[in-house]
């Protein structure tokens, strides 16, 4: 098949799960990518090494293991700079995930300044955010009396742009979307849409936690206009750890805005009446950071950046087309999201007519195959669809064809096992 990653043998060992586990009797089929990535033996030895033989705190540490720890830490904040295209390292900043990421860039608007939120202001963001990237904006609107508005979704799916020129306005003070969509697999016009928001002056924050691991991403490389001023990650689905997320901001932004958490490490001096701050990055990442996690993400990129992420992206879409095409030949079976795999990314939802998503992802789990069933974390979207659940299988760069056979003759399976004929 064409577009499949050249390799595929040799990167799949790179992944001792994907050969050491059994599931259920069965080889694992592991088609839970979206939820979290597998990791290769890379970021798993990085990480050993570092607590074998460099583990100290950072910064503080006066001892050569305080300088080498300090030294790895640092060396992963310029690994996924470079990952991403960042035009300054000291732009990336290591959160716990996305999630903290996201409250960071909502919970700082709140505060006086040049961008502080308040009450007649609107945030927008669409209806098929994560809830990562709704929670964050509702709790600074219920805390500033903002009012938060959103984007609709189309019936294939797609962003409803439609309204556009309504929905952001002079009034509009943040546009929040997510690159990639979760639940519909959509790739979204994140450029479009931020030059857009930048006309009225609002501020553009992307969450690519699902981009990051599937996208090349450049943002050096993007017209000024359209690059967002805040882009959110996590590194567990970009083959890194759990743990460690990353929040990178433009440097005005980030100088600008004021800190999220208060701690050790994020000041520059502190009496008994205030305290100041240090510089970004370190503004931002009170108290001891996840360093080994750190370390560990520095590795991911590193190996995803070896493979090359145009690569990952072609293997991607020649498995999504390849599923899409599969899961089409299911009787009842109805993909929630753009059928065009060119359009979207490796997540894709569906639901069986007759079978609950639970029972779908129980029965394919006798046969070693491991999907989601449930919300994903985006009842929005599954409302928008008069769902309240669906089952959800994502690919990754290890995902081979014969999986995807696998899955459609598991779905087959399951609904003989429920009698639907
Ligand atoms: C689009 C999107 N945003 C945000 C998140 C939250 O990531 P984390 O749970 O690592 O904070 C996820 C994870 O499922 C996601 O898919």
């Amino acid at each position: 098949m064409e577009g499949l990653l050249a390799d595929l043998d040799v990167v799949r060992k790179d992944f001792p799960i994907l050969s050491r586990v059994l599931a259920n009797g069965h080889p694992l089929v592991y088609l839970d990518s979206a939820n979290t990535s597998q990791k290769p033996q890379v970021v798993i030895d990085t990480m050993v090494d570092h607590l074998e033989r460099h583990n100290a705190n950072i910064a503080r540490a006066m001892h050569q293991l305080g300088a080498e720890a300090t030294g790895a830490y640092e060396d992963a904040r310029d690994k996924v700079a470079a990952f991403i295209g960042a035009p300054d390292r000291d732009e990336v900043i290591f959160t716990k995930n996305a999630s903290e990421a996201l409250n960071l860039a909502a919970a700082t608007q709140a505060w006086p300044g040049e961008r502080q939120v308040g009450p007649g202001d609107q945030v927008v963001i669409t209806e098929m955010e994560h809830h990562s990237n709704i929670v964050p904006w509702q709790l600074l609107c219920e805390r500033t009396g903002a009012t938060l508005r959103w984007f609709g979704i189309t019936p294939e799916g797609q962003l409803d742009l439609s309204n556009v020129d309504e929905l952001i306005t002079e009034r509009t003070k943040v546009v929040s979307l997510t690159w990639v969509s979760n639940m519909l697999g959509t790739i979204n016009p994140i450029g479009q849409i931020a030059r857009r928001a930048h006309a009225v002056g609002a501020l553009v924050v992307v969450d690519a936690s699902q981009a990051a691991p599937q996208l090349p991403i450049d943002l050096a490389g993007m017209d000024d206009d359209q690059r967002p001023d805040l882009v959110a990650f996590t590194g567990h689905k970009a083959v890194g750890p759990t743990g460690i997320g990353v929040l990178w901001g433009r440097r005005a932004v980030l100088d600008e805005l004021p800190p999220f958490l208060g701690g050790g490490e994020m000041i520059e001096t502190v009496t008994m009446e205030r305290s100041t701050y240090a510089p970004v990055p370190h503004k931002f990442e009170a108290g001891t950071p996840p360093i080994v996690e750190a370390v560990g993400l520095g590795a991911a990129v590193d190996y995803l950046s070896l493979l090359g992420m145009e690569n990952v992206h072609r293997h991607e879409q020649a498995v999504t087309a390849y599923a899409l095409e599969g899961l089409q030949t299911v009787p009842g079976l109805t993909i929630l999201g753009p059928l065009d795999a060119t359009q979207r990314g490796g997540a894709i939802s569906f639901e069986i007519e007759g079978v609950h998503p639970h029972d779908v992802a129980t029965v394919l789990d006798t046969r070693g195959i491991a999907v989601r069933a449930g919300h994903h974390c985006a009842k929005p979207a599954h409302a928008r669809f008069g769902v309240q659940s669906s089952t959800r299988l994502s690919s990754y760069l290890y995902t081979t064809p014969a999986e995807i056979d696998a899955l459609v003759a598991g779905l087959e399976y399951t609904r003989s096992y429920f009698k639907l004929g």
